[in-house]
């Protein structure tokens, strides 16, 4: 049996445990499984010369304080820049972690990953999936890995190539016709931003064989709606957010 159907996914921490650690980072990534978490979630672009990394935005501006943008930067060169210190000084020397190295992380862990591919420019989809894919494969018999994505082109290359790969199909805004995408695909989740999630369209999609994952949910209040209404789990920057006492927000 996949390893993923054994590992339920009620809780995603996202980005790593972010609130407590720079997010995308390994220290990140660490702390989300020490404080329990089953999966985390973590954005995967490509470096110049196509070395997959863990980065949300193209651009290093916002978690490296410089004006350059991941594609421009070999991964040697990249090293050169810490992703922390803009969240604490003791994590000043974090580097931008390899795809590779969040997955041994989870290994060592016996966690999960779900790697969000988010390629820099629409026309590097299937290269930034192929590069993705080549990194993950090795791993996909000994820990669970889910990938998803905003661009249909990345989705649809793993539909082509590497059909086993589970997939997960994301939606910030409304699609009525997410059924027929998701079932195109042959996902196995839907990751749907939270917002989006009325209670009439929560019944919807739970009404179908896909896992319903909301993101990002950081209030327990919310978080504890949502299940009622039938989601399977929730992403979150709080590890912990399910295992506090009760619900105070
Ligand atoms: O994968 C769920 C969530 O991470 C999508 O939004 O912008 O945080 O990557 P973002
Ligand atoms: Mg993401």
């Amino acid at each position: 049996m996949d390893l993923l159907f054994k590992t339920p996914f009620t809780l995603i921490a996202h980005r790593g445990a972010n609130l407590l650690a720079p997010e995308n980072t390994l220290p990140a990534f660490a702390l989300a499984y020490d404080m329990g978490a089953a999966w985390v979630e973590c954005d995967a672009v490509l470096t110049a010369d196509h070395v997959p990394v863990i980065l949300h935005d193209r651009n290093l501006l916002r978690t490296a304080g410089q004006q350059v943008n991941i594609d421009e930067l070999n991964y040697d060169d990249l090293q050169k820049y810490n992703v922390g210190a803009y969240f604490a000084k003791e994590h000043a020397h974090t580097t931008v972690p390899r795809l590779e190295d969040v997955l041994e992380l989870a290994l060592q862990y016996g966690r999960g990953v779900n790697v969000e591919i988010k390629p820099v420019l629409p026309e590097y989809a299937a290269l930034t999936a192929e590069c993705v894919c080549t990194v993950i494969e090795p791993y996909f018999s000994r820990i669970p890995v889910l990938v998803s994505s905003f661009e249909w082109d990345c989705l649809l290359w793993y539909k082509k190539h590497s059909p086993k790969v589970n997939l997960g199909y994301l939606m910030s805004d409304w699609e009525p016709d997410w059924k027929e995408k998701a079932l195109e695909l042959n996902a196995i989740s839907l990751h749907c931003d939270e917002t989006i999630l009325t209670q009439k369209r929560i019944e919807c999609l739970t009404d179908s064989i896909f896992a319903v994952l909301a993101y990002t949910v950081n209030k327990r209040t919310r978080a504890e709606e949502l299940f009622k209404a039938g989601i399977s789990g929730i992403f979150s920057d709080d590890p912990q957010l399910l295992s506090k006492g009760e619900a105070n927000d």
